[in-house]
């Protein structure tokens, strides 16, 4: 299979192309800059299925061309939400960088009225728990409706743009993902400083529920997606265990034998992020049903086995 990658640099799509290309598949890799890329296979990259393409997922350009020779798509192009204070021009870039990137594969994407025409016939689109809003302790299956802050509006239309590709006869899924963790990016990277420090704890109250998946899960989906036909629309990419960021501080302290009892304040948050704390005080207690009726197993379902993979210890 050829598969396209827009994001391709980043903490999931670096895996992904490691893992396509491991299993014998070929990859063209989207880039705003070729650059970005660099030690994804190596410098230079030694795979000739790895092809590199340049270009701005968000603008109609060359670079759309390269679509009509794959077989799939995977879209996870989209500016870090908590790289900036959510000032209104870097709220249009986290929503153009998602939402405009994926309507930008759509408009390229080739008619399919019969078997034979060339193109993808797949868009694997990420898209967020964000979706849900934040919703206390319920639990949130795919069923669930939509939350109604700025990122589940976000979501909702991310979603949509992606959807629109049915229209060209592509089968569509869309990975609702949870906080990925994983070595050497993510949010546990951010997270981590803290706890070395013996500064560690809960945000907020630390009720709030995060449903978390493994970075090998979220490739591991992608790929369960990619090859098997029946799986379509919202699938919540997250391990079967949410849990409460007290507990998850208190995981994370105990697997770095570090105390986990200095909680920052929602004030605090509030204060030093901005707007960007709603991402860290939402309640998401999302579960994977449409997974696991698919039959997809997790490789990482509990918590501390997750954790100490993405610190880089060994199994116990
Ligand atoms: N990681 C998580 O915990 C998590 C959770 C929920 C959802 N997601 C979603 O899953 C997708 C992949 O996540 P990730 O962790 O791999 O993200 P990431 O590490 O932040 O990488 C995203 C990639 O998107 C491209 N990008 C960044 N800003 C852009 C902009 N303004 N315009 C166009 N492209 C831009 C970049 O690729 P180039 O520089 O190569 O162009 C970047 O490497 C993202 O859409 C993210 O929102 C992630």
């Amino acid at each position: 299979m050829r598969v396209f990658v827009t994001g391709a640099s980043g903490f999931v799509g670096r895996r992904l192309i490691r893992e396509l290309l491991r299993r014998g598949d070929s990859v063209v890799a989207l880039t705003r800059r070729t650059s970005n890329l660099g030690g994804v296979l190596g410098d230079p990259p030694q795979s000739e299925r790895f092809t590199v393409v340049e270009g701005d997922p968000c603008k109609p350009g060359q670079w759309q061309q390269a679509l009509a020779g794959c077989d799939a798509v995977v879209a996870l192009a989209g500016e870090p939400v908590m790289g900036g204070r959510w000032t209104t021009e870097f709220k249009r870039r986290l929503y153009d960088s998602r939402i405009e990137s994926v309507r930008r594969v759509v408009e390229a994407l080739p008619p399919q009225s019969t078997k034979e025409t060339p193109g993808p016939r797949v868009l694997i689109s990420a898209s967020a728990v964000g979706y849900y809003g934040s919703r206390g302790t319920q639990e949130l299956t795919e069923s669930a409706g939509p939350g109604s802050d700025f990122l589940a509006n976000l979501c909702a239309d991310w979603e949509a743009a992606a959807e629109a590709a049915k229209q060209v006869g592509a089968r569509v899924v869309c990975l609702r993902i949870g906080v990925v963790l994983g070595e050497g990016g993510g949010a546990l990277e951010k997270m981590l400083p803290a706890f070395r420090l013996f500064m560690g704890g809960p945000m907020g109250s630390g009720e709030q529920y995060w449903a978390w998946i493994h970075l090998e899960d979220v490739v591991g989906l992608i790929l369960y997606s990619l090859s098997h036909a029946e799986v379509q629309g919202p699938v919540n990419a997250v391990a079967p265990g949410a849990c409460t960021v007290r507990e998850i501080a208190k995981q994370i302290g105990a697997t770095l034998h570090r105390p986990a009892m200095f909680a920052v304040p929602e004030l605090a948050l509030k204060v030093l992020l901005g707007d960007r704390a709603e991402v860290l005080l939402a309640s998401q207690r999302v579960v994977p049903q449409r997974a696991r009726e698919l039959g997809y197993r997790f490789r990482y379902e509990d918590l501390p086995t997750a954790l100490r993979a993405a610190l880089g210890q060994p199994h116990s």
